[in-house]
């Protein structure tokens, strides 16, 4: 496996182009399975996750292109067409791969009307169940049994019903899969307590560009009126608040300054709030946004995660990394998933002052971090370890770096551009 070696210490100064966002686009591309037109859609990034979604979406009968086809460049566009579906079962061996392959249940059983879907078990941040989308959609007339490690569902009724969906708490993907299946259902879907995510509104937007009906888009409340059918549709994906929120600290933990081209400041307004107490400047560009920490002093400061417009749990575990070097102490407070912490041990490795108590952390700031051998276990907790070594002294060796592949793209050629002393070590085995 692949790792990425750094010698921190250098301030990052230049631009980075921010890709469209994960995802968004993992939700986008199981929306074409509602639809046997063509779905057109730019703006993606090239990442591992985006391939393991295609090899699914390909399983089920979906011909699929990457029409800039040149893996090199940030920009892709992505052709989809499920005019005819072949397979209606999401085998095990794609889904445990990633738990976003969830996404094609709502399509699949409101298009086929039957869906056979590994459950995705556990991962690396938590047990996350799905119990919430199966509830939702029995709601809506599914029948649901869960056989063999697999869910298997069908629509005894012919065609999901519409129906009021009150979410106990509140699920992106969830929000993702309902909204979906009832874009093509019987009548009115009402959701209360649907996610807010910027990705969420990417999807319903995206629906409503292919025919669908739906009001409320960014409120916690959806009203989706059923359609008989959804068109083709080309649709521009919103650029990655996540990998923006990553870079941002980039600059900030180098106490560099950088541009982020294409960044979206209104998706980004919580991590905003936060770099900007912890004493980073941040202004509005023509192209984008400028995260400036040069010669400035970077202090503590106390956060929650939280559903978006809150401070997002993807960015958790890149923050702690920039406050194992602010001044004074820090509490990080994890409240959506139970095991985020998995980055903690690592930066305790590389000389932070870091104390876990249930699902808190206490960060100390120290003077400096030093580089040492450390391992990747899930995607932000890579991109933390990442920001670490880029401020550590001497080197850093990642281990594991597939996780981060799931998630940014080319990320040491971009860090590299900004003056970072990074490179990847190709596995050779
Ligand atoms: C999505 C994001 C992920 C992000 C998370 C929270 C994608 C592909 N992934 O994941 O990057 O960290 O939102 O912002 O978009 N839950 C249940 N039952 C359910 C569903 C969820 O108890 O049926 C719980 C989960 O265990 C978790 C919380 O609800 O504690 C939020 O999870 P959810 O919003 O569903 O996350 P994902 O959609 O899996």
């Amino acid at each position: 496996m692949d790792k990425i070696r750094i010698v921190g210490g250098t301030p990052l100064r230049g631009v980075i182009n921010i890709g469209g966002a994960k995802n968004s686009a993992l939700a986008l591309m199981s929306a074409c399975l509602l639809t046997d037109d063509i779905l057109l859609l730019s703006n993606l990034s090239y990442l591992v996750d985006i391939v393991t979604m295609t090899s699914l979406l390909k399983h089920h009968g979906v011909s699929i292109s990457l029409s800039n086809n040149n893996t090199s460049l940030t920009s892709h566009t992505l052709e989809l067409n499920a005019n005819k579906i072949t397979n209606t079962t999401a085998p095990y061996d794609l889904v445990r791969k990633m738990r976003a392959s969830i996404l094609v249940l709502g399509p699949l059983l409101a298009r086929c009307n039957q869906v056979k879907v590994s459950l995705p078990g556990g991962c690396a941040i938590g047990t996350r169940p799905v119990n919430l989308h199966l509830k939702a959609l029995e709601t809506m007339g599914a029948k649901i049994d869960v056989q063999g490690g697999y869910i298997i569902a069908s629509v005894p009724s012919g065609r999901l019903i519409g129906s009021e969906i009150i979410f106990p708490h509140i699920t992106v993907g969830g929000t993702e899969n309902i909204l979906m299946a009832a874009s093509l259902a019987d009548g009115k879907t009402i959701i209360t307590n649907a996610a807010r995510e910027p990705e969420v509104c990417d999807l319903a937007n995206c629906l409503v560009a292919m025919g669908a009906k739906i009001v409320g888009i960014g409120t916690s409340t959806l009203h989706i009126e059923g359609v008989d059918r959804l068109y083709g549709a080309q649709y521009s994906i919103i650029p990655d608040r996540i990998e923006t929120g990553t870079y941002a600290i980039a600059a900030a933990i180098t106490r560099g300054n950088i541009e982020l081209i294409g960044a979206r400041r209104d998706t980004i307004q919580s991590v905003e709030k936060v770099l900007i107490e912890s004493g980073v400047e941040i202004s509005e560009t023509p192209l984008g946004i400028r995260v400036n920490a040069y010669d400035r002093r970077i202090v503590g400061v106390d956060i929650m995660t939280e559903p978006y417009p809150g401070f997002p749990t993807d960015m958790q575990a890149q923050l702690m990394a920039l406050m194992t070097t602010a001044e004074g102490a820090s509490m990080i407070t994890e409240t959506l998933f139970e095991n985020r912490f998995m980055h903690v041990p690592e930066l305790l490795r590389m000389g932070a002052k870091i104390n876990v108590h249930g699902s808190s952390a206490i960060i100390r700031g120290v003077q400096k971090l030093s580089g040492a051998p450390v391992m990747a276990t899930d995607l932000r907790a890579s991109g933390s370890l990442v920001l670490a070594g880029l401020i550590a002294d001497g080197e850093t060796i990642i281990n594991r770096i597939y996780h981060l592949d799931r998630g940014y793209e080319r990320v040491e050629e971009k860090l590299a551009a900004c003056g970072a002393n990074i490179n990847r070590i190709k596995d050779s085995s």
